[in-house]
């Protein structure tokens, strides 16, 4: 794709003309301008407006990010010819996938363009910004006709300047959206999720001075002290003076920035710092201040830690009781649009009616609305990125997107108290070239954020030890992970009858934790089977839950566990026309939220977790 651009590594934004790479962490929290709402967009199968019939620059007749009205431009010059016109093209609501823009829309998977005006005032010695929360797939932008820059990975934000660009009063942006998956993407072109394309989280216009506090990384060390690592951005960021206030805890750190405009400060907490934690989670208002310029952010203290099998969460064991979840609202026509309040709602059916503690949110990085709401409610995270199934991990390129996309991740949510595992791959084969691929990946995590843990969603392989099968895994990634985590569908995916599930060993290393990270089963809500007890019944799935967690008690240095999955999802590799018809049903409630059988299974066996961890 000549859109498309390799992200430097560890900064995926690109520069194209007066474009820069800043990283503008915590820019939900910033002032600006929301530029959510109404856009007009235009689909592009033959991308007419990339490029000419001979692969040419498109003519006038198709730049459909020229700064024209194009209306107007066919009344001055009755022969001109325009094959496009944004102003009068349909519009949608964003941010949504424009899988739901119309009905024609719903399995277009391709090249959309976006267009919208806005008015904006830029203060002289200012610098702005366009933050996107996420675009997938890739994206291209034009604001005034002028091209300012480009991102590639449909779930991390990235933000492009556009200082000298805008203009006083109204301005236009135009967006190229490009949701083709290939075997070069990341996730690949096949995987068991919809494909939302789209402009799916918000859009924001943000003024900082010309010197900023880019990035700030604040939280509790191992030994219990406040710390801070901030980044300055622009020409004044070298021996700044530099602050971090906590107001709450009466907390005033000072300091001056490098050379590099870095500054990086310790200081220990006063008493009364409440540590977050699921049942406690208390978040503190932190700014960093230098210059003109703060970031505000919302922060918890907590530290996490592996101690042989066990993690510890402040010091103390804990057990993690968990669901996967997509990023998909509950609804009978998702769109893939979070806000705090769908955030709030697929969390509180974990959170009050399961009696979870954990979230894995699968299989990339979900909206910070998630993050940030999971960090609200008290809710332990796993956080991806989408090294999903067939990745071309012999592809440099590949690698360096992953690896850009893995930065943007751990920049955006490096203070949410919630997330406690990076994890760098699901179901991936063992070869050398992926083993490669994801050990550097592994290294970049220890490196980027050596506070969190790190783990990945491994397969495993069995045998048969004295009669009954024995979960084994040569996967050389065990011994990088910080927690152990399989992916089991006995079962389900296997022929095993259920009763002899509970049968079932681990044979797992003794001194590391271990998730089950994915266990479930399909289940069409409504369709019950008591007698002959069929798959996809109600009744299967309820029975499968019992006797799967009968092994799960079996296994010693098992700490936790995400089944598959919280609510029914968009497939399109789910076509059975009464169980499935484009969903995959191992929600344990449906898409429009009604509870399975197997829910209470789970919220019971949860329950009394959580009472014996309340003794
Ligand atoms: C896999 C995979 C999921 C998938 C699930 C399933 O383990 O990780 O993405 O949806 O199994 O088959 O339902």
């Amino acid at each position: 794709m000549p859109f498309r651009c390799l992200a430097a590594l560890l900064l995926a934004s690109c520069s194209l003309g007066t474009a820069h790479a800043a990283t503008l962490a915590a820019a939900d929290m910033r002032p600006g301008l929301s530029l959510d709402g109404t856009w007009h967009y235009s689909v592009d199968p033959y991308r007419d407006g990339e490029a000419g019939f001979h692969g040419e620059e498109p003519g006038r007749a198709s730049r459909r990010y020229a700064d024209l009205d194009v209306e107007a431009a066919m009344k001055a010059d009755p022969t001109a010819l325009y094959e496009y016109d944004m102003d009068q093209s349909p519009t949608a609501a964003l941010p949504s996938s424009w899988l739901t823009h119309a009905p024609e829309m719903r399995h277009y998977q391709g090249l959309v363009w976006y267009e919208r005006k806005f008015d904006a005032q830029p203060k002289t010695g200012m610098r702005q910004f366009l933050r996107f929360g996420a675009v997938n797939y890739a994206a291209t932008v034009w604001v005034n006709g002028k091209k300012v820059g480009a991102h590639e990975g449909g779930f991390t934000p990235f933000a492009i300047e556009v200082t000298g660009v805008l203009r006083a009063g109204e301005n236009r942006i135009v967006v190229a959206v490009d949701s083709q998956a290939s075997d070069t993407t990341i996730p690949p072109s096949v995987t068991d999720w919809e494909n939302y394309g789209g402009i799916t989280r918000s859009v924001k216009l943000i003024e900082v001075p010309a010197t900023f506090v880019d990035t700030a990384w604040v939280r509790l060390t191992a030994d219990g002290r406040v710390a801070v690592d901030a980044k300055l951005d622009g020409t004044n960021a070298a021996n700044r003076p530099v602050s971090l206030h906590i107001p709450e805890l009466r907390l005033t750190l000072n300091g001056k920035t490098g050379a590099d405009g870095r500054w990086s400060g310790t200081i220990a907490p006063p008493r009364g710092l409440v540590r977050w934690s699921p049942d406690t989670p208390r978040l503190y208002d932190v700014t960093v201040a230098a210059g003109g310029d703060t970031l505000a952010d919302r922060v918890g203290f907590r530290t996490i830690a592996v101690k042989g099998a066990q993690i510890l969460l402040n010091g103390k064991p804990i057990y993690l009781r968990g669901m996967s979840v997509h990023e998909e609202e509950i609804g009978a026509n998702p769109t893939r649009n979070i806000t705090p309040e769908t955030a709030h709602q697929l969390l509180s059916v974990l959170k009050d009616g399961l009696h979870g503690n954990f979230v894995r949110l699968a299989h990339y990085p979900h909206s910070d609305v998630m993050t940030r709401e999971a960090d609200r409610m008290g809710l332990l995270v796993w956080s991806e990125i989408p090294i999903y199934w067939r990745v071309a991990f012999d592809n440099p390129g590949v690698l360096a997107r992953a690896r850009a996309m893995l930065a943007e991740e751990i920049e955006r949510d490096r203070n949410r108290a919630s997330i406690i595992i990076w994890s760098v791959a699901n179901e991936t084969p063992t070869n050398d070239a992926r083993n490669k691929f994801l050990f550097t990946l592994a290294d970049d995590v220890h490196r980027l954020d050596p506070s969190r843990l790190l783990s990945a969603a491994l397969l495993t392989g069995r045998r048969t030890v004295d009669g009954h099968p024995e979960m084994v895994s040569d996967d050389p990634l065990i011994g990088r992970v910080d927690v152990l985590a399989f992916n089991t569908y006995n079962g389900w995916y296997t022929s095993d009858k259920l009763a002899d599930v509970p049968n079932i060993t681990w044979h797992v290393p003794a001194d590391k934790p271990l998730i089950f990270s994915e266990l479930g089963a399909d289940a069409k809500a409504g369709f019950r089977d008591p007698q002959t007890m069929r798959k996809e019944s109600e009744d299967y799935q309820a029975e499968y839950f019992r006797q799967t967690l009968k092994m799960a008690d079996k296994v010693p240095t098992l700490v936790g566990m995400s089944p598959w999955v919280l609510k029914d999802f968009r497939s399109p590799r789910r076509q059975h026309p009464v169980f499935e018809a484009g969903w995959n049903r191992k929600g344990l409630i449906s898409e429009t939220g009604e509870h399975k059988q197997a829910f209470a299974v789970l919220a019971d066996y949860y329950a009394k977790k959580a009472a014996e961890a309340a003794k």
